[in-house]
């Protein structure tokens, strides 16, 4: 019945698959999608490319999932690698207690740091990562003919719209992930088709980052961002 009202399937089922892994879900988190699957593509390639030649990796990698919903992102890549020590981090508390029993569930828990609250403001001023990734909301139009009534209807607001510029936005966030980045590292967030643009004018403005560079996803979109702290 909740399907025929347009349930999505993921939440009728309470799981979703993401990277080959099997994560709970639920309405108060959206659903794991495979564009987020290059972000996580991403994240592994910078641990493959560094894991030898970067010193002091071998102690631990260092990554902050910000905006963790179901903690998709973290916990693949601290399933995939076990040095990685994940921070997971959301403004939503229920989604966190998603990515806690994710991380149970894929049997990294004892990796895994959760913390409630805006962004960056849950870090200490001193706390440094090698890696930091986020898919931030994007949906720029709240009236976006591209998003399915599915999504509108079911999916938390929170993690689907952005209410201001987008540019401002990336760059606010971009202008503090650096000074969470050791050196080497790199900051990596998701965009949608019209908040690319700004994304990567965004981290190019900001002196410590390498020029934004871009994964595209299957259709040729852009779909990461990302840079390198200096
Ligand atoms: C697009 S969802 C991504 C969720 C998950 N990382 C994924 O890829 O499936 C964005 C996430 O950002 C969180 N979020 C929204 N505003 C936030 C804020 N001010 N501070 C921290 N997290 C926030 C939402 O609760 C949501 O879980």
């Amino acid at each position: 019945m909740k399907r025929e009202q347009g349930l999505p399937l993921a939440y009728a089922l309470e799981r979703a698959e993401f990277y080959g892994l099997t994560f709970e879900v639920g309405p108060e988190v959206l659903i794991p999608r495979s564009e987020t699957e290059f972000l996580v593509a991403q994240g592994d390639k910078w641990i493959k490319e560094n894991r030898f030649k970067y010193k002091g990796l071998e102690n631990g990698i260092q990554l902050l999932d910000l905006g963790c919903g179901s903690g998709c992102v973290g916990i693949a890549l601290a399933h995939l690698h076990p040095t990685v020590k994940a921070t997971l981090t959301d403004v939503s508390a229920p989604a966190l207690e998603y990515a806690h029993e994710n991380a149970k569930r894929h049997q990294v828990l004892e990796r895994c740091d959760f913390r409630t609250g805006d962004w960056f403001s849950v870090l200490k001023r001193r706390e440094r990562f090698h890696i930091i990734l986020c898919n931030p909301p994007y949906v720029t139009d709240r009236d976006d003919p591209a998003l399915a009534q599915a999504v509108k209807e079911h999916e938390p607001s929170l993690a689907l719209f952005l209410d201001e510029d987008p540019q401002e936005f990336y760059f606010r966030l971009a202008r503090k992930a650096v000074s969470h980045l050791y050196s080497g590292g790199m900051f990596a967030v998701e965009v949608g088709y019209d908040t690319a643009w700004p994304a990567r004018c965004a981290l190019n403005k900001v002196n410590a980052l390498t020029r934004g560079r871009e994964v595209h996803d299957f259709i040729g979109l852009e779909r990461v961002i990302w840079g390198i702290r200096r």
